[in-house]
């Protein structure tokens, strides 16, 4: 079919059918509404500031470096996508603090929190991980991800609505060697997940859960470089391959949209197919 072919088609089929067009159309925009992205000036909250930039919402990025923070907005910018930028570290309060006051300040409310931030200080038998590892890594990849939620909501209930999305990780269902700590804490966020939901659905808040797999990023690159490891993967993936940050940044975003109006409480699993249950 030539490409004017098919273009007629679609006009014909919109003209037959206009609301099944506009319906598809707006229920996948998230134009008009303020995203805070979390720990998003690279790796998978950059892809997912990108998706939801893409599908036309003013996303706020941060992370704890003003250099990446520079970096990150003019990338999207130069993608076209509204993009505010400021440091902050989620495991402090007054950064918390400060990139909630000025999204309000310069987008004038909050629709959707991406919390994607974590950390792994410790990699060796969990039973020789200190008290300071656990503080750490529960205060970062949990404990934000809790206090951020809860200074978001009083906004997004000003709203009448929004969306939450915690990042999880294919840890968090089944721990891997040497990563103990971090994938209790990736487990956490299930359980965060399903705590939270029923209380923020009288707020039409829904919360949802991504749990990606194994991903070409910064952070897991001693997992994808060492081809040993790689190959030991492939034979648990049915998609034979590492995953993009786009492969995750698409189904967070998703979730915000509302074609996932009926979905809260859940944790999409996005793994090539690796097999998750708790
Ligand atoms: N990659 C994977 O295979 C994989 C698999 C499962 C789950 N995950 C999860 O996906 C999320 C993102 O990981 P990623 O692989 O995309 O990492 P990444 O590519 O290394 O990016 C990490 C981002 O986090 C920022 N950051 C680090 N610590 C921060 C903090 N305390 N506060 C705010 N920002 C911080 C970094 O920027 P600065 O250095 O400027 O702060 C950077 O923008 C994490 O929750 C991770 O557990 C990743």
């Amino acid at each position: 079919m030539t490409c004017r072919v098919m273009l007629r088609s679609v006009f014909r089929c919109l003209r037959i059918n206009p609301v099944a067009g506009h319906r598809s159309m707006s229920q996948s925009s998230l134009a008009g509404k303020v995203a805070i992205v979390t720990a998003s000036t690279d790796g998978i909250g950059l892809a997912a500031a990108q998706a939801l930039g893409k599908r036309g919402a003013h996303v706020v990025v941060s992370s704890r470096r003003q250099a990446n923070v520079d970096k990150a907005v003019a990338l999207l910018q130069s993608q076209s996508i509204q993009v505010t930028g400021t440091t902050c570290n989620v495991g402090k309060g007054e950064d918390r603090e400060k990139l909630v006051k000025m999204t309000l300040d310069q987008c004038g409310g909050i629709d959707i929190l991406v919390s994607n931030a974590a950390v792994n200080p410790f990699f060796g038998s969990i039973m020789d991980s200190t008290e300071e590892v656990w503080d750490k890594i529960l205060d970062v990849n949990v404990k934000s991800a809790f206090l951020m939620t809860k200074l978001v909501v009083p906004h997004m209930e000003k709203r009448g609505g929004g969306n939450v999305v915690f990042v999880s990780s294919v840890g968090g269902y089944q721990p891997m060697q040497g990563l103990g700590p971090y994938c209790v804490s990736k487990t956490a966020l299930l359980g965060l997940t399903r705590a939270l939901a029923p209380d923020l659905a009288q707020s039409n808040i829904r919360v949802n859960c991504v749990a990606p797999g194994v991903i070409k990023t910064r952070f897991s690159s001693a997992l994808w470089q060492n081809e040993d490891l790689v190959d030991e993967l492939k034979k648990q993936l049915s998609i034979k391959r590492i995953g993009e940050p786009e492969e995750i940044g698409g189904v967070i975003a998703f979730l915000c949209t509302e074609e996932a109006s009926y979905i809260t409480g859940e944790t999409i699993t996005v793994t090539g197919g690796i097999g998750c249950r708790l």
